[in-house]
């Protein structure tokens, strides 16, 4: 008898563990699926360990099925913030080195502008992928692509020209080296974010794109 109760609570609580592990399944089987996604786009990217560690946060922002704009919006968000905080930091420095007249004061002037114009161009990128949709009636999706690419291409030879009027100057030391980081930093994120971009873009035009009839 007592073997009988004890086999039925064994039953009745491997039913309560099935049940609950069930209900708990959903999400973190989406979330690995998600994260799976974001490490597979990744591999198209140049910087690939940057790519996955910048996105897998937001995996839990990927709506099933997975959508490859999606994931380019995400990472020119992400992009953006990072233009940001690098432009606030920047100008801070520029601040400083104004007051204490600074020799190198004009390359990190030149640079604050460089990153204010990648901030514009990454602005106006988030808001042009808005404009294309699901379903392309309109046929406007290369126009719309090409602005997206020429910005995110400007806002990357931003970064560059910031980084490169830092190089071969034998001033500002740790400052100089804190600013290159997180340029560097930026322009790897712009990169990946067009990486990821042109491959959405790639795969939009291979299945709306009507092919020319022969
Ligand atoms: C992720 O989703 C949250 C909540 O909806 C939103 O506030 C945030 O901006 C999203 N982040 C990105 C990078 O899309």
């Amino acid at each position: 008898m007592a073997q009988i109760v004890c086999l039925t609570n064994f039953v009745l609580l491997s039913v309560l563990l099935f049940t609950l592990v069930q209900a708990e399944h959903p999400v973190v089987y989406r979330r690995s699926r998600a994260r799976a996604f974001i490490e597979s786009q990744c591999k198209a990217t140049l910087y690939r360990d940057l790519c996955v560690r910048s996105l897998s946060y937001y995996a839990k922002n990927l709506t099933s099925p997975f959508s490859h704009k999606q994931l380019a919006q995400i990472a020119l968000k992400v992009t953006l913030a990072k233009a940001e905080s690098t432009r606030a930091y920047v100008t801070n420095v520029a601040k400083e080195l104004k007051q204490t007249k600074a020799k190198y004061y004009q390359v990190v002037e030149e640079c604050l502008s460089q990153i204010s114009d990648g901030v514009d161009q990454l602005t106006n990128c988030i808001i042009e992928t808005r404009n294309i949709k699901e379903d392309d009636k309109s046929n406007d999706f290369p126009w719309h692509a090409s602005n997206i690419q020429t910005w995110m291409s400007t806002a990357l030879t931003d970064s560059s020209t910031c980084i490169d009027g830092f190089s071969g100057r034998a001033i500002g030391g740790k400052t100089k080296a804190m600013i290159k980081a997180k340029v560097v930093n930026l322009e790897q994120l712009t990169s990946n974010a067009l990486a990821l971009f042109n491959r959405f873009a790639a795969r939009y035009r291979s299945a709306h794109v009507k092919k020319p009839k022969v």
